[in-house]
């Protein structure tokens, strides 16, 4: 077993993930800030700790699958209100009256360019997510294969005995297990609040306004408020 294979370039599959949150809390520990690079290490929170950096990858690879699918839904979900707005505003301008369009126009306008820039904005925060674990992961890795501990060879060949073995036994299974168990549980939680918000804002169109709601902070901190705060540990 390689170190380096779990280092791959993103995205990481769940499977490697899984093994490496395992591998990292079963290894022995060593250091990998050998080699400091110019202006220090940037994203390693604990380079003197290569099990830590591990966890901090799996960390941030769950944080980015998280977002992703959060995200993606959200943006998804928001779209899918896009008709229906569109539609308001073409009945508006249809009745050809100036006054009724002057007063009632830029409302459905409103929110459909809030979805657009909401949209982007979301999509922005997965792509910055998933630049950060590359960073990471690339900073890991060039860290991992420069350390003189790593390279003296018998740490890590204990560590892959030591792993190989534990890997290949029925904790691993058990482990992913629970992984896969509680990214499904958090990713249906979070699925049913966008379902239920999806529901009162389609029934209920004009709330948001009366209400003088932002519907993208109404998103983030009503809804996903309770989602946020577990990714942000
Ligand atoms: C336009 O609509 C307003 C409000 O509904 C109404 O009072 C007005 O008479 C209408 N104007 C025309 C030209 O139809
Ligand atoms: C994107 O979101 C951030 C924080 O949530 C906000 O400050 C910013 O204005 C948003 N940008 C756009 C273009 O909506
Ligand atoms: C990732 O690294 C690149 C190149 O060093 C840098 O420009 C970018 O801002 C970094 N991104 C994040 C999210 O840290």
């Amino acid at each position: 077993m390689n170190w380096e294979q779990f280092l791959t370039p993103i995205p990481i599959s769940l499977g490697v993930l899984g093994s490496l949150m395992m591998s990292a809390t079963q290894t022995n520990d060593f250091t990998i800030n050998d080699h400091k690079p110019v202006g220090g290490f940037q994203y390693m929170r604990d380079p003197t700790s290569f099990r830590q950096s591990l966890m901090q990858i799996g960390h941030e690879s769950y944080k980015a699958f998280l977002v992703a699918h959060g995200n993606m839904n959200k943006v998804r979900l928001s779209t899918l209100t896009v008709p229906s707005y569109m539609n308001e505003a073409t009945r508006i301008l249809a009745t050809g009256n100036f006054t009724v369009i002057q007063s009632r126009l830029h409302r459905p306008l409103r929110v459909v360019t809030t979805a657009i820039r909401d949209s982007l904005n979301w999509s922005l925060k997965v792509a910055i997510q998933f630049e950060y674990l590359s960073n990471l992961t690339d900073e890991v890795h060039l860290a991992a294969v420069s350390s003189k501990s790593a390279k003296e060879g018998t740490k890590l060949s204990v560590v892959e005995q030591q792993s190989h073995k534990k890997l290949t036994s029925d904790s691993v299974q058990q482990h992913l297990n629970q992984i896969e168990k509680q990214l499904k549980d958090d990713l249906k939680k979070s699925d049913r609040a966008h379902e239920d918000l999806l529901q009162a804002w389609l029934s209920k169109p004009t709330a948001f306004e009366r209400l003088g709601m932002d519907i993208g902070q109404f998103f983030l901190n009503d809804v996903l408020g309770e989602n946020y705060k577990f990714i942000q540990i």
